[in-house]
């Protein structure tokens, strides 16, 4: 794999505030790549660079090896589908899917039919082909404006939001389609959504922004388990915020840590730490085991600590606990909805439990920011 599409310190101003930022990395051919952030950190911009609808103020972009700066927009290798559609009302949605080729004039008009029965079929729509985008639904209008801009075989496929309209079954099971429809015409996807789990379920690899900058850039589980800090911890699912000062190194690969209000813990050392460093953990709340006894099963490389269930929502496929420990309340998360014990009893509000975890899921962060708790389901700590 090579890099295909590739931002070189790429700004763009909107009077004097940049919105992106100085912004690096690349994209490799045939991936489906993700810009996930909070509303207004640039996604779009980025995408709208791709287009040519603009042009950065500093830096470039290169497709292929090409700097495609200098290139107007309908001529660049690439199209969008939009959140909205954006299809022709009075056309039907076979005329829309032929609309692009059609304009082209590269193709005969029996090429272009047999490329819009290719693409109908594509995208599941054979059998609506003569209809109105009026009267069908909002996740099959999504379906023909993506047959309608792959029919003009882009290299790069920009997608902004392309689900975000649609209620969350529908997504689901669009998302799923994209990935196949991915697999089949194996073109790369550039994947603008604020949505975590639609980025995680897509992605090969994602960008988290903020602010006009890229926060960090990995494949989901990298994001998800070893965030470089807070803002990405929080921003993809959720977690509990450990801080304290590191004490005496045990081995090679744990040290002792004082952990606010927690005590004693032992620290996972998958780099360096420096006796008296402060540090900041995240624990993610699927990772925390609660009972009622002590486990006899722990090792000395789990963490103990003492709480009392505050409350409690079930979810159905999982249950979430909210566990007071002195001043600070975790977030728990376990799949077994009634969440059933030794004794068979499941577990209510109010009662003792013990909150267990093995050293090794306290993943440490780069850097930590009080504020980023904000993005929390809760915001945890002491309260
Ligand atoms: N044409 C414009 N003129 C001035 N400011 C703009 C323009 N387009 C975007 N912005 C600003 O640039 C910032 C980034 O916008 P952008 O649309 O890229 O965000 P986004 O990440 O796509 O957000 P969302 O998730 O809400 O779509 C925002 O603060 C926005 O208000
Ligand atoms: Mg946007």
């Amino acid at each position: 794999m090579s890099d295909f599409l590739v931002f070189e310190n790429v700004t763009k101003r909107f009077g004097d505030l940049a919105v992106v930022s100085e912004i690096s990395f690349s994209v490799e051919k045939g991936e489906i790549f993700s810009l996930l952030g909070p509303s207004g950190c640039g996604k779009t911009t980025l995408l709208r660079l791709v287009a040519g609808f603009m042009k950065p103020d500093e830096g470039r972009i290169l497709l292929n090896g090409r700097d495609i700066n200098q290139i107007p927009p309908e001529k660049r290798p690439v199209n969008t589908v939009f959140q909205n559609y954006a299809l022709f009302p009075h056309l039907t949605l076979r005329q829309n899917i032929a609309f692009g080729p059609e304009l082209a004039k590269k193709l005969s008009r029996a090429e272009i039919d047999t490329e819009v029965e290719r693409m109908l079929d594509l995208v599941d729509l054979a059998s609506h082909a003569d209809k109105k985008p009026s009267q069908i639904s909002g996740g099959q209008k999504q379906r023909v404006a993506i047959g309608r801009a792959l029919i003009n075989k882009p290299e790069v496929l920009l997608l902004d939001e392309p689900l975000a309209a649609l209620d969350l079954k529908l997504r689901q099971r669009l998302l799923v389609e994209l990935e196949d429809l991915h697999e089949e015409v194996g073109i790369t996807f550039l994947y603008v959504t604020h949505d975590q789990g639609e980025a995680m379920g897509i992605s090969d690899r994602i960008a988290v922004m903020r602010a006009g900058k890229i926060e960090q850039i990995g494949a989901p589980a990298a994001i998800y388990e070893t965030p470089v800090n807070s803002f990405v911890a929080a921003f993809i699912g959720d977690t509990n915020f450990l801080s304290g000062v590191a004490g005496e190194e045990l081995d090679h690969e744990y040290h002792n840590a004082v952990l606010d209000d927690l005590g004693i813990l032992r620290v996972y050392k998958d780099r360096p730490i420096l006796q008296g460093d402060r540090l900041t953990l995240s624990l993610r709340p699927e990772t925390i085991a609660l009972s009622r006894a002590r486990p006899g099963t722990l090792t000395e490389n789990h963490n103990a600590a003492r709480g009392v269930i505050e409350d409690m929502i079930y979810l159905g496929s999982l249950t979430r606990f909210r566990v007071r420990s002195g001043a600070r309340l975790f977030m728990v998360e376990s799949q077994h909805g009634r969440f059933f014990l030794d004794d068979e009893k499941p577990l209510q509000r109010g009662d003792q439990v013990w909150l267990c975890w093995h050293a090794n899921d306290g993943y440490r962060l780069e850097n930590f920011s009080e504020e980023d708790r904000q993005l929390l389901s809760f915001p945890g700590g002491k309260e």
